[in-house]
């Protein structure tokens, strides 16, 4: 069904289905949006933390050990913000695996960055995978990444039909639907030609590589290589402790981020907002120079720190 934005499939996805208490299992870093909505539904946001080493994707011992008898719900964004980590096949098989051995769990998959993949990687959803886990499986998507359409707020959903019909019911009595002028248009955009998606997608590449290779010379910040979305999310474990040219110790990742606004004007997110401190978020959707530009100033300020 259409919503009014990915976010609102959410929203009414944990409206219609949670009862005080449940839990919902939030794989972190993650989008801050997922618990605030848990919590505002009335279930309680179980957040996991997945390991850098392991590329900041949920393993199935992780999954596992995350279970109690009062999970209802998994949420699984792929490609990730903040971190532009890509499940594999492999990886969501091993995902369905568990999912399987506890057929009362449902899963919310985010899929809002599908298009944004990179080095050739395709980008799977669960109910490829293991197509017996459709009927209970939200797979939701839009139009506001891949066609850069934000503004028009339009998502989308596939669910088993008795949730889907729940959605229509909330949806009528909240937002009454898309506005019909914002759903031509995302028409439009899903039915129309779509080879300007692999020209953005190199262009989004080529911007990664150079963010990449620009903060791999800025001291103290170490960075994995994201494989999709439009974000990379470098530590800052090398530069906590130092001090700004100005005196201001480097305590955490908030502290970062503000630093390095009021020194250097560079905007980013603190990965405490993602529920995973010692980190920061950097967008890379905007044009090559000004990302040069920011890189060298966050280069020079990572090399002021004493
Ligand atoms: C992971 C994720 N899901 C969903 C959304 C929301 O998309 P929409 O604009 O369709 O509500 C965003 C937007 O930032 C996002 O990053």
């Amino acid at each position: 069904m259409v919503s009014t934005g990915g976010k609102q499939v959410i929203y009414d996805v944990f409206t219609a289905t949670l009862d005080a208490g449940d839990e919902v299992i939030i794989p972190a870093p993650a989008w801050v949006s997922y618990p605030d909505i848990v919590a505002l539904a009335d279930g309680t946001p179980v957040v996991v933390q997945t390991k850098p080493e392991n590329g900041f994707r949920l393993d199935a011992e992780a999954l596992r050990g995350a279970i109690t008898p009062r999970t209802k719900w998994l949420v699984l964004n792929s490609p990730c913000n903040p971190t532009g980590a890509v499940y594999s096949e492999a990886d969501l098989r091993a995902l369905c695996d568990v999912l399987l051995d506890h057929p009362r769990i449902w899963v919310l998959t985010d899929d809002i960055y599908a298009k944004l993949v990179y080095d050739g990687l395709v980008s799977k959803t669960l109910v490829q995978v293991e197509p017996k886990l459709r009927n209970r499986v939200v797979t939701m998507n839009g139009v506001s990444k891949a066609y850069a359409m934000t503004g028009w707020r339009i998502g989308f959903s596939a669910a088993p039909v008795e949730l889907t019909k729940a959605l229509i019911k909330l949806q009528g009595q909240s937002t009454s639907n898309p506005c019909s002028i914002a759903q031509a248009a995302a028409l439009e955009a899903v039915t129309g030609p779509q080879d300007f998606i692999g020209g953005m997608v190199s262009v989004y590449q080529e911007r990664r590589d150079l963010v990449l290779s620009m903060l791999a010379q800025a001291p103290g910040l170490t960075c994995i290589r994201p494989e999709g979305a439009f974000y990379v999310f470098p530590s800052i474990a090398g530069v906590i402790g130092k001090k700004t040219s100005t005196g201001k110790v480097i305590e955490n990742d908030e502290i970062f981020v503000t630093e390095l606004l009021e020194e250097t004007g560079v905007a980013a997110v603190h990965g405490s907002a993602f529920l995973t401190p010692g980190y920061f978020r950097i967008s890379y959707a905007t044009d090559t120079e000004s990302l040069r530009e920011a890189c060298t100033r966050i280069q020079r300020f990572c090399a002021s720190l004493s």
